[in-house]
């Protein structure tokens, strides 16, 4: 078990274009892909790629708990089981985008509003070397963007559109709060 420093936002290494990484995968690749899900367990996120604790590779682990996912008309809400995804390639599947709440390791203490695909095919390689190819939606495709981005020296913030909505954990609910309250009364005249 090897719990890594993550990175924080201003480290160059952020920055890099990761490289890709050819199969078959060896120890030196299991080795990473265990450190990371103990870096991660350690903070407790969603996710984390590569870069984040400084190696440059192109390689991201993910996993969604089921309640972490919007419920949609007639779909059947699954958590996203621990997923290792390598040289990954995204393919956004409709023109929508939606705004979401985003936090990073290597953005501590913050959140923004971020747009995103809302439909995309994410495919890559799984560590056994074979190809994954998973349409997604909703948070699940969030939480694969934000990750992906990271392989490309991209963190959250450059995808906002709206840099008032960049805000301190903290005020993120009574903002939220605010926010439902001023939108009421014009409910209420419907
Ligand atoms: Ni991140």
């Amino acid at each position: 078990m090897a719990i890594r420093d993550i990175l924080k936002m201003g480290n160059p290494a952020l920055r890099v274009r990761a490289e890709p990484l050819i199969p078959p995968f060896g120890d030196e690749v299991y080795q990473l892909v265990q450190d990371m899900r103990d870096s991660l367990e350690a903070v407790g996120g969603v996710g984390l790629a590569a870069p984040q604790i400084g190696i440059s590779k192109s390689l991201v682990i993910f996993e969604v708990p089921a309640d972490r996912i919007q419920r949609e008309e007639g779909e059947i809400v699954e958590g996203v089981p621990s997923t290792v995804l390598i040289n990954p390639r995204i393919e956004p599947l409709s023109d929508d985008t939606e705004l979401g709440w985003e936090g990073c390791l290597s953005v501590p203490g913050l959140r923004g509003l971020v747009p995103r695909h809302t439909h995309i095919r994410y495919s890559g390689l799984g560590l056994n070397g074979r190809e994954i190819s998973v349409e997604a939606r909703g948070f699940h495709a969030r939480v694969v963007q934000h990750e992906c981005d990271h392989l490309f020296g991209i963190l959250y913030p450059e995808r906002m559109t709206d840099m008032r909505y960049l805000m301190y954990e903290s005020e993120v609910q009574a903002f939220m709060e605010d926010l439902r309250a001023k939108s009421e009364p014009a409910r209420d005249e419907i």
